[in-house]
């Protein structure tokens, strides 16, 4: 076909168009009309294929004529639709009834919970590290200075895979595999799953999230954990006050466990604090040297602060949620109130 041809051609079917719109009832729902010109529409597809059909220099302006009648088709279309009268009663339709909105999915409230503690963090100069679930022995124990026989090594405690693995019950081997490979200064987050031997219940489950923190390097006391922790409570839960209680953990010495004051009742008791004011956060303290030395760092030159919280039992308290199951039930339910 020749240039001229073609565009004759486009010429022709533009005009049809016009002619054709013209009888067509501009009440006419737009699939009707769609349909009624579903031979033209037939005729313009031809025209698109046999454009290869036009010598190579002419086919750009052929391609331009092509576009203009498609355009003129889609502005046909739309003007149209716009101008087509709404949808009125129809007997059978509820019209109270409410619209369905798309799910878009979102963020579940433990990672939301997880990213903004990560947040807090990253801007004093922590760094995320992650570390294998399926654990050995000595690294989710003997290296953290657990000695042998410890309750938590106890098959009733912990969920082995065979000998000498298991189901990491705590973050904390993540801190003994990043020493081992990064000499300090060390400041590290540690999101990550544990396990024990939980039943489920309103305040337990046998997986749960843990985010763990550590810092090494030299002259680090236990005024940077203090102080580090009472600016991520002010952050995270918009509360000044921090309560710091003695604790034990084989890997810290000593060891604190914090607690903030209640948000929600600001200290005078209600039930999201069990009537105490303060809420649980988490456990800390100063790394054993015997941990360092197990890492293979110099417990003499270096000193390092860590603590381990909960993501999930904090999403309780964050967004009032009564029973952690709630958290693991996938219920779409539930969890799109929460899901940002
Ligand atoms: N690993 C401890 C736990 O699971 C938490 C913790 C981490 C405590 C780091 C002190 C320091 O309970």
């Amino acid at each position: 076909m020749t240039l001229q041809e073609y565009v004759a051609n486009a010429e022709r079917l533009e005009r049809e168009l016009a002619e054709r719109l013209a009888t067509i009832d501009p009440a006419t729902r737009i699939d009707a009309v769609k349909g009624e010109l579903r031979d033209w529409r037939a005729q313009l597809d031809q025209l698109q294929k046999s454009i290869t059909t036009v010598p190579p220099d002419g086919r750009r302006d052929a391609g331009i004529a092509l576009n203009r009648v498609r355009k003129r088709f889609d502005d046909a279309m739309h003007a149209r639709e716009a101008a087509a009268p709404a949808r009125t009663s129809d007997a059978t339709a509820d019209l109270t009834m409410p619209a369905r909105h798309p799910w878009r999915g979102g963020r579940h409230p433990v990672t939301l919970v997880i990213r903004e503690i990560e947040e807090i963090f990253r801007e004093l100069g922590f760094t995320i590290a992650l570390g294998p679930e399926a654990e050995t022995e000595w690294y989710n124990f003997g290296s953290l200075n657990f000695p042998p026989d410890h309750p938590a090594l106890d098959a009733h405690d912990t969920l082995y895979l065979g000998p000498g693995t298991l189901l990491r019950t705590h973050t904390s081997p993540v801190q003994v595999r990043t020493m081992q490979r990064w000499a300090p200064p060390i400041r590290i987050l540690v999101p990550g799953n544990a396990y024990r031997r939980d039943f489920f219940d309103p305040s337990h489950a046998p997986m749960f999230s843990q985010i763990e923190g550590l810092s090494v390097d030299e002259g680090v006391s236990f005024v940077d954990l203090k102080a580090t922790l009472t600016n991520f409570a002010r952050r995270f839960f918009g509360t000044a006050r921090t309560r710091f209680r003695p604790s034990f953990f084989p890997f810290t010495e000593p060891s604190a466990e914090m607690d903030a004051q209640c948000g929600v009742c600001g200290g005078s008791g209600c039930p999201t604090c069990k009537g105490t004011g303060w809420i649980e956060i988490l456990g800390s303290g100063m790394v054993h040297p015997a941990v360092l030395d197990a890492a293979g760092i110099d417990s003499e030159r270096y000193t390092g602060w860590a603590f381990g919280m909960g993501p999930a039992r904090i999403a309780l308290s964050r967004y009032a949620i009564p029973d952690i199951r709630l958290l693991y039930d996938s219920d779409v339910r539930f969890l799109e109130q929460i899901a940002r």
